[in-house]
């Protein structure tokens, strides 16, 4: 969120796109234009920058591939936690119908495994988008209009990741993860080690907004109907049922993949987080339609 404010502030055409993003979202929503993307799986070409100093940052392809497989399944909904959705929310939980492929061709048609290997010689890089960048040790974005970008890298300040949300600079368009929360194998660590912290982002890189709308009093919400208003994040494992914002008796749908509880505790997104995510590939991200 603080990258959020900081590129509202810095990009004046960030600000404009979201706003035209919110606009086109409630009209392909309603008129059937976002549900029309779901009739066919998407595939998202993705590339994963691994930016390494120490030996154990430089992770293996293995990892990565247990990565991009975690990803497929909750985006597909086949995680196989997804049974431990509450009774009442098990109809909402949805397919997305968006596939992930590590790239097989590069920018300049070459063949690849979509694995870029980047040496730096920073200890760590925060939110500020240097890992995205040769010049601050990291590594150039691939055409971020046909790619998804995912850097991976040592994150300082017990950040586990974040993203760049639709509409905004092209140099910097996509997700970054720490590499002890990527993956499901290798360096990957519990409570992190589920490869969740890559579905969250993606997630905001598809537009949704956390379920709490982002404020600590009630008051705002994550313009997606079907998940309940709630206070503020939760963390760790809750017990069902947490309820805040009135939203008895079932409370916060704290297992949503846009809350901040642990890998394990995190298994779904809804039907309408879906929709949201499906009028972002009508709209701001349609340069990924075939
Ligand atoms: N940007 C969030 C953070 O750094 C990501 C939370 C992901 N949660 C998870 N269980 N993997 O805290
Ligand atoms: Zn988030
Ligand atoms: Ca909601």
């Amino acid at each position: 969120m603080q990258e959020y404010e900081r590129l509202l502030e810095e990009q004046p055409s960030f600000r404009a796109n979201q706003q035209r993003a919110e606009v086109f979202t409630a009209r392909a929503v309603t008129s059937g234009e976002a549900a029309r993307v779901a009739s066919t799986v998407v595939t998202i070409p993705t590339v994963v920058h691994v930016v390494h100093k120490k030996p154990a940052e430089n992770i293996t392809k293995a990892q990565v591939r247990s990565q991009i497989d975690a990803l497929n399944a909750d985006f597909r909904a086949k995680n196989p936690d997804v049974t431990k959705v509450p009774d009442p929310w098990k109809g909402l939980v949805a397919d997305a119908k968006i596939r992930f492929r590590l790239a097989t061709t590069d920018p300049d048609g070459k063949r690849t495994d979509g694995i870029v290997r980047v040496a730096t010689d920073r200890a760590s890089f925060g939110a500020g988008d240097a890992v995205k960048r040769v010049a601050s040790g990291g590594s150039a974005a691939w055409p971020t209009d046909r790619y998804l970008n995912i850097w991976v890298c040592t994150l300082g300040g017990g950040l586990l990741g974040y993203a760049q949300f639709p509409g905004g600079p092209k140099a910097t368009d996509g997700v970054v993860i720490l590499n002890t929360a990527f993956g499901t194998e290798g360096s990957a660590s519990a409570p992190f080690d589920q490869g969740r912290t890559l579905t969250h982002e993606v997630g905001h890189w598809l537009n949704l907004r956390h379920i709490w709308g982002d404020t600590l009093d009630c008051s705002g919400g994550d313009r997606v109907p079907d998940t309940p208003n709630c206070e503020g994040p939760n963390t760790g494992k809750p017990t069902f049922p947490v309820v805040t914002c009135n939203n008895a008796p079932y409370g916060d749908m704290f297992m949503n993949y846009m809350d901040y509880v642990d890998d394990a505790a995190m298994f779904m997104f809804t039907a309408g987080q879906v929709s949201r995510m499906n009028a972002c590939l009508a709209g701001p991200r349609k340069s990924f339609l075939a």
